[in-house]
């Protein structure tokens, strides 16, 4: 099932996301593939559960329509990640361009560490450390900023935030069209 995607101004997007109790969330596995529908229909690479109006500390990720000759990592990067927390963060910070699915028409070079390593449960509740570096931690980090309420334009600098205010703020008075199914706060 296409769950809306809330947009920016909707104030589940602004909270701390809760571990879950995965053995027994009702219903797991088809939030799990809800979130990857609502992925896919929207053309995102990640979907975090705030911005599907939960307050629960899981996101999804699929690098794979992103493989290529020269990133033939992505081709089995799926992955599911519940009650997520990222314990170190290293390597050299840098500026990449991202969107995100709830801030629909904006996209902004966003500082990150280059390396993270990160706990959390997957699908079948296995917990796992990882460590990821480059694309893989960015887009892990910027998923994990939704969790804890962050969204990638706060991260932008002063000037570029000027720039793009106005959107924001059309964005918060529910002024805003894009081809997948949404939620506005207005
Ligand atoms: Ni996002």
């Amino acid at each position: 099932m296409i769950l809306p995607i809330y947009i920016y101004g909707h104030p589940v997007l602004r909270k701390v996301a809760q571990d879950i109790d995965a053995a027994n969330y009702p219903n797991l596995k088809e939030l799990i593939d809800n979130m990857f529908e609502t992925m896919y229909r929207a053309d995102g690479v990640g979907l975090a559960g705030p911005q599907v109006g939960l307050e629960e500390r899981i996101f999804v990720v699929d690098l794979s329509p992103m493989a290529s000759e020269e990133y033939p990592e992505f081709r089995d990067f799926k992955k599911v990640f519940i009650n997520a927390h990222i314990t170190e963060r290293s390597g050299e910070q840098e500026l990449v361009e991202e969107g995100c699915l709830s801030i629909p028409g904006i996209h902004e070079k966003v500082p990150r560490e280059g390396e993270v390593r990160i706990s959390y449960l997957d699908e079948n509740l296995q917990s796992h450390q990882e460590r990821y570096t480059g694309f893989m931690a960015r887009v892990i980090q910027h998923e994990y900023d939704h969790l804890d309420g962050i969204l990638f334009t706060d991260h932008i600098s002063p000037l570029r935030k000027r720039m793009v205010k106005s959107k924001l703020i059309h964005m918060e008075k529910g002024k805003v069209s894009c081809d997948y199914k949404i939620r506005t706060a207005r």
